[in-house]
């Protein structure tokens, strides 16, 4: 698609408001920086010109804004990866039991070298772009992997087509499970938050995937009541058990449009940028991407570990990506190889992450593997897309 299509898309988007709602100051700085990445790549080389060029660059869009045809041919292509049969060897993973689980396993597999390090934004990105092209290339998906536009919700995302159990939709929340009490965050020893009980807590009851089977974990849950527990202590063997939620405002308000477009706008070096959208719990701030799974809930979305095993994650964590790649843009130059942070996500920090870092899903998922530099443009390495 051509850049100003892709321009014009994004102005009518925040502009006219149709099937999106309000509108929205993040909506408003990722056009702004849609203009900006124009402007700079108007007179800098593009990172891959030959694959990638403003001609051909895809549009990752809100789901809000897909038609209903779009939505399903969506939700039936993620079905489609949790039938094809699993790549990951039983010796390494027994539960692992499709080629959507073998994205689970390489998730729980490096979850302590991707969290809270240097590479967490890049891997991530590389994550996500790697579940669109299973979608694409082995399920036959011909769009992109869209985003869950959490601002535009954070009010109550169970109104959102995304959320509110229709069958265009990536299911609800969970059965109610009343008398619950709440539980400490990050965890028992570190309890910083309390979260309170969401009006959920039990199995997704609606929507497509109301019969969706996680076979992997649970690894760190924190919600109640706790899921089963894995026959391995690694979490990864096989676990069958139903997908639940517990849908959370108090969670959903840490992902605001005011708390995000603050995020982006007053955050002007990477590491401030990364602390705050990653949450400073002692603060008792859970950051717009930790608040944003925690608004899923249930033994999923609140499970930093095995998380991808809800498929809302994808879109949950290309709005990640989809904040990253605003505050990128609206200053490129110094932005588009901003690094910081560490190479372990537990205890000491390891040694600092470098743009030469390679960043890989293992052997399974069936990418290569890029180095951090080459995942830091959305429109180079092996990507070729941008968000309207
Ligand atoms: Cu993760
Ligand atoms: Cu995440």
């Amino acid at each position: 698609m051509k850049l100003s299509n892709v321009l014009s898309m994004a102005l009518a988007s925040i502009t006219g408001a149709k099937s999106i709602g309000k509108p929205n100051e993040v909506d408003a700085l990722a056009a702004e920086s849609l203009h900006r990445m124009n402007a700079y790549y108007s007179e800098n080389p593009l990172p891959s010109p030959r694959t990638c060029t403003l001609d051909n660059v895809a549009v990752r869009r809100d789901w809000s804004a897909l038609s209903k045809q779009e939505r399903r041919s969506y939700i039936k292509a993620v079905k489609c990866l949790a039938k094809l049969p699993a790549k990951t060897p039983a010796a390494i993973a027994s539960g692992a039991k499709s080629r959507y689980d073998d994205l689970v396993v390489t998730h729980i597999l490096q979850a302590f070298t991707i969290h809270g390090t240097a590479n967490f934004l890049t891997w991530h990105r590389y994550y996500t772009w790697a579940f669109e092209q299973m979608l694409r290339n082995e399920c036959g998906y011909k769009g992109y992997q869209p985003y869950y536009n959490w601002g535009h919700w954070a009010d109550d995302p169970e109104a959102s087509p995304f959320f509110d159990g229709s069958d265009t939709s990536m299911s609800g929340d969970g059965a109610y499970v009343a008398n619950r009490s709440s539980v400490c965050f990050p965890s028992a020893e570190m309890c910083y938050i309390q979260l309170q009980p969401g009006s959920g807590g039990g199995c997704v009851t609606s929507g497509p995937f109301k019969d969706w089977t996680i076979n992997l974990g649970p690894l760190a849950a924190v919600s109640l009541p706790p899921p089963t527990p894995n026959p391995q202590p690694n979490g990864l063997g096989y676990n069958p058990r139903c997908l639940s939620r517990d849908i959370s405002l108090q969670s959903s308000a840490e992902t605001s449009d005011s708390v995000v477009a603050a995020l982006i706008k007053d955050n002007t070096t990477i590491t401030s940028f990364q602390t705050v959208l990653g949450g400073e719990f002692a603060q008792g701030k859970m950051g717009p991407h930790v608040g944003g799974h925690n608004t899923i809930g249930g033994d999923a979305g609140s499970d930093f570990i095995n998380s991808p095993a809800d498929p809302a994650f994808f879109a949950h964590h290309a709005m990640v990506d989809r904040v990253y790649w605003t505050w990128q843009n609206l200053d490129l130059e110094g932005r588009k190889e901003a690094i910081a942070g560490g190479t372990s996500g537990v205890g000491e920090p390891g040694e600092a992450g470098t743009l030469e870092d390679v960043t890989t899903l293992g052997e399974w998922v069936g990418v290569g593997n890029v180095t951090i530099r080459e995942a830091m443009s959305t429109v180079g390495g092996p990507f070729c897309y941008v968000y309207a």
